[in-house]
């Protein structure tokens, strides 16, 4: 074998080598230098780890932590990244860089929790919906009319159902590093107004993947198509779909009103996120860094529950100064959609098995 093939040979298994321990998550970190040295190879992509190195280098970011989504920087998600990205900074005295990629610019989210086991990246926050892959149990959230306000749902995500779900993500190496509010869930379409589940009879809702959700809207007579967030914008203006449902930021922040004509007021379902992490990765930090982590992220927490609110007020109205036609359910509407709602309830009893129904119970409207 001559020199240069032996060489390339030799490239080639260290290419190998450090694709493994990027796979690993940050795995086998038993003293400092081997942990920042994975961390280094960690960071994955090769920018990243040209960036890294200099920092390094420099004495300045340590550790990169690749942290995807799907939504708009202006929404309560968005927000709440951003938070997250510079309390960690200024918690650690910027040995932590949080690299926030938004939009759908990485990953949609079912790929981003494939490449968060993986270890490709490390927080994503999806929607509860989107595990429903991994742990069914998580759309549970999708049910409708469960909550009655977006502060019960914080209580149930902090008691019995939040440690029940925590349980069935951990046993799929996904690690919840808090819950966070977006709000909820309106309905939009392009036929008319909307006051009863007749009115939506035969509309085709783009649906998050979450196989609940599809019940939910057959259960109306509509029907459903779950559809990557990232593609609806383009599915309505095409009229692949009529109809969506989702919060008024993300139907905002998407510019839904250009392509939908009708708002309608029914807060039937919650949209919320499941902040998440490889537990490899993050249990592989060092003790300091993980309780700064974990401070960032118990004030980023509060600080999503503080905008949330505020920022689905504003785009209601932004959305109605845009020229959508709005209206509320009235009490009767309300009751007819819960009536026509219930089945989907009895259908998926079995699914979330009888410890996590007793539970829901408490909640249940
Ligand atoms: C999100 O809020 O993260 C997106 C939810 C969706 O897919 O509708």
């Amino acid at each position: 074998m001559n020199k240069k093939l032996l060489s390339l040979l030799l490239v080639g298994l260290l290419t190998v080598f450090g694709l493994m321990l990027v796979g690993c998550g940050g795995d086998d970190t038993t003293t400092d230098t081997t942990t920042e040295d994975t961390m280094t190879e960690d960071t994955t992509t090769e920018d990243t780890m040209t960036e890294d190195t200099a920092a390094a280098t420099s004495g300045d970011v340590e550790y990169t932590i690749k942290f995807a989504h799907v939504v708009a920087e202006n929404t309560p998600k968005g927000q709440a990244a951003l938070e997250f990205a510079r309390l960690a900074s200024e918690k650690t005295n910027g040995r932590v860089e949080v690299e926030v990629y938004p939009n759908s610019q990485l990953y949609n989210d079912d790929e981003a929790i494939e490449a968060l086991q993986l270890g490709t990246i490390h927080m994503a926050a999806p929607s509860f919906s989107k595990f429903t892959g991994f742990v069914p149990e998580m759309q549970v959230v999708d049910l409708p009319f469960l909550f009655e306000s977006v502060e019960q749902s914080r209580e149930a995500f902090a008691g019995p159902m939040g440690e029940y779900l925590n349980g069935k993500l951990a046993d799929s190496n996904i690690m919840l590093l808090a819950a966070w509010d977006n709000g909820f869930k309106q309905l939009t379409n392009n036929r008319g107004p909307v006051n009863a589940p007749a009115d939506v009879e035969n509309l085709k809702f783009r649906v998050q993947e979450s196989d609940v959700l599809v019940s939910q809207m057959q259960a109306w007579g509509a029907s459903a198509e779950p559809m990557a967030f990232s593609e609806v914008y383009n599915a309505l203006e095409q009229g692949v779909i009529d109809a969506q449902e989702n919060t008024y930021s993300n139907i905002y922040s998407q510019n839904y009103q250009d392509v939908q004509d009708y708002l309608t007021e029914s807060n039937h379902g919650l949209i919320a996120y499941a902040v998440v992490t490889n537990p490899e990765f993050w249990n592989g930090l060092p003790e300091d860094i993980r309780t700064a982590l974990d401070e960032a992220m118990a004030e980023a927490t509060e600080y999503n529950s503080t905008v949330a609110g505020q920022i689905n007020d504003e785009n209601k109205q932004q959305l109605i100064d845009a020229g959508m036609e709005f209206n509320e359910l009235d009490e009767a509407g309300l009751q007819a959609f819960r009536d026509a709602s219930y089945p989907v309830w009895d259908e998926y009893a079995d699914v979330f098995g009888e410890e996590l129904m007793t539970i829901l119970e408490d909640y249940r409207q």
